[in-house]
């Protein structure tokens, strides 16, 4: 089966899977989430992305059993009946089906719900010549550490830049710092070394992130964490973005300047192999076999 749903123990066809219109997820968007990759049969990272979950769960109350109800078991059985290789997964825990009220009453049962699809490929052309960013401010909540389903901020922003021409919206604070995209981390590189901004409540403590941080350092790129101004990052020599869907994309344009020489950069490319190099081939390192 290609395409594979699973909803509070039962696996089925995504169309099928129905949760309650009193679903707190439906009514508040009162969850959380995750999206986990799998590249040629091995889940990329899951260890990370469950613990951010855990995470995620804690920091908005909601209790979900992970000891009594582990999650990964449930996602490999989700991968052994898909029969997919390569596969991106979607789970979301909400905090269960109530009648409507802002204080969840006690003892509600969580919802638990994942799909199972082919892991999209991103088009050539986007990652050859980088992707065109739009700043936009950032209106979203004080929290965005907590991976949570809330996301109609990301949603509009997104959505302007698509109707704009842009591939996606980077959120800058209102004292002009540089926070992330609607679904990925930002970092810049100049002279050769790579800054990104702080891992605060403020941004998504990205797993792709922590993973590239680690790959520039096996090729000794040096990586920084330290808060960038949006004018610093318009002077950059490089941009570039990581997250699940994407692994590292070049970045070429902001609000319609240049990035750089306009084109994807050096670094970029070398940090782009070594990260196919790290997550598909086993850790083989620099000069690794696939080309950006
Ligand atoms: C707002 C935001 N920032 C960053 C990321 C990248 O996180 P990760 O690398 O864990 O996928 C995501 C992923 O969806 C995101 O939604």
């Amino acid at each position: 089966m290609p395409e594979l749903a699973y909803l509070n123990g039962v696996f089925g066809p995504i169309e099928q899977a129905k949760v309650s219109i009193e679903d707190r997820g439906f009514q508040f968007g009162d969850g959380v989430y995750e999206v986990m990759v799998v590249y040629n049969g091995r889940p990329f990272l899951f260890a990370e992305h469950l613990q951010r979950l855990g995470r995620s769960a804690d920091a908005i109350g909601l209790e979900y059993d992970f000891d009594a109800h582990p999650i990964e078991p449930i996602i490999r059985e989700g991968l052994r009946r898909s029969e997919l290789h390569d596969a991106m997964v979607y789970l979301q825990i909400t905090r269960g089906a109530a009648p409507r009220s802002h204080v969840a009453p006690e003892g509600i049962t969580p919802t638990v719900v994942m799909t199972f699809k082919p892991l999209p490929t991103l088009p050539d052309e986007l990652r050859r010549q980088g992707a065109k960013l739009l700043t936009t401010p950032d209106i979203r909540w004080a929290r965005c550490s907590v991976k949570a389903i809330t996301l109609l901020p990301n949603v509009l922003a997104k959505t302007e830049a698509f109707r704009r021409g842009c591939d996606d919206a980077l959120f800058i604070s209102a004292d002009g710092e540089v926070r992330e995209c609607t679904s990925s981390n930002i970092f810049m590189a100049i002279d050769g070394a790579c800054i990104h901004p702080p891992r605060t409540e403020a941004v998504l403590h990205g797993v792709t992130q922590a993973f590239l941080v680690r790959c520039a350092r096996a090729i000794g790129i040096r990586m920084t964490e330290q808060k960038i101004d949006l004018e610093s990052l318009r002077r950059a020599d490089e941009v570039f973005l990581s997250g699940t869907a994407m692994d590292v994309l070049g970045v070429t344009l902001i609000d319609d300047q240049p990035v750089g020489t306009g084109r994807v950069g050096p670094l970029t490319q070398r940090l782009y192999r070594e990260f196919i190099a790290q997550s598909r081939g086993g850790g083989a390192s620099e000069g690794g076999s696939r080309s950006p």
